[in-house]
């Protein structure tokens, strides 16, 4: 029986009251999760105590996220092009994942997290195919937090599934190609109905997007952060939270537009306010 995250206690409470009071918690965050390798190889280690040191920074980073408020969490777990990585590598990482699901997913649930994935899972081995199916199904009533992990993903896989099935669509008369609109396009995607990330984290200082989610990201903001992965941990996520606060999102607007758009909320507020107080 799931009930809601275990709540914060004691500094980091009072960290995260104080990120409530200072601005929006964003919706969707997703996260390019990089330099496990090199946070290995610093300390002389195989690359493999990397990921599993970014383990403990994905269990901090999903805690920190279901206590915050934030409903949607996407990490970059496996890419398409990680396949190329190898053999050992990836059957490692495909073990370590697996021993995670299988560690995790009762304390996921019952912190009320909804697991889901995107990506071609069916290039999975067998084994982690089942744990997740499992684990998909066993937390799909959760109301908390929706963990996305992306696994055997990339955003131009993504583009190109939804093309295919755009294009059979249209040949079978079901939608006519003038009229498709960007949110039918967007319904066609892996993400069909997750709202686009608000903030997009990457770690190791890399400048680059990786083939994530290329559709999705068109107005997210971004924080890099020096970081490697393994280090990741909540006090970096609240960093880039404060940053993300401090953003004006334009949406390609100017200010000022952003401003009159939000006395105009304001004063529907206070029209709605006085209605409920005097009546229609
Ligand atoms: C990037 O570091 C990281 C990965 C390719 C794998 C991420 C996987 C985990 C953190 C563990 C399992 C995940 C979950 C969701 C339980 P890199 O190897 O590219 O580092 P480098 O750039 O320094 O070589």
């Amino acid at each position: 029986m799931s009930q809601g995250p275990q709540q914060a206690t004691g500094e980091d409470k009072k960290q995260q009251d104080a990120l409530r009071a200072s601005g929006e918690i964003p919706n969707h965050i997703a996260i390019i999760m990089d330099g496990n390798g090199r946070w290995a190889k610093r300390r002389g280690m195989p690359r493999i105590a990397g990921h599993n040191e970014g383990v403990e920074s994905v269990r901090d980073t999903v805690e920190a996220c279901g206590q915050l408020g934030v409903k949607y969490l996407t990490l970059y777990a496996f890419s398409t092009e990680n396949w190329k990585r190898p053999q050992e590598e990836v059957s490692l990482l495909m073990r370590l994942l697996l021993r995670a699901l299988k560690d995790e997913t009762d304390r996921l649930h019952t912190n009320n997290v909804r697991i889901r994935t995107i990506g071609q899972t069916a290039r999975l081995p067998l084994e982690v195919q089942r744990e997740l199916f499992d684990d998909i199904a066993r937390t799909k009533d959760n109301t908390g937090l929706t963990l996305i992990l992306a696994l055997s993903y990339s955003g131009r896989w993504d583009l190109t599934e939804a093309i295919k099935r755009i294009a059979a669509d249209a040949k079978a008369g079901t939608i006519v190609p003038e009229d498709i609109t960007e949110d039918q396009v967007a319904s066609y995607l892996s993400t069909d109905a997750v709202p686009d990330p608000d903030l997009m984290i990457r770690t190791s200082g890399e400048f680059r997007i990786s083939n994530f989610l290329l559709w999705q990201l068109a107005y997210s903001e971004i924080y890099i952060t020096p970081r490697l992965w393994p280090s990741f941990r909540r006090d970096e996520l609240y960093e880039a939270i404060r940053s993300y606060q401090k953003r004006e999102r334009r949406f390609g607007m100017v200010s000022e537009q952003l401003r009159s758009q939000s006395n105009e909320q304001g004063k529907g507020y206070f029209d709605r306010l006085i209605k409920s107080v005097t009546g229609p």
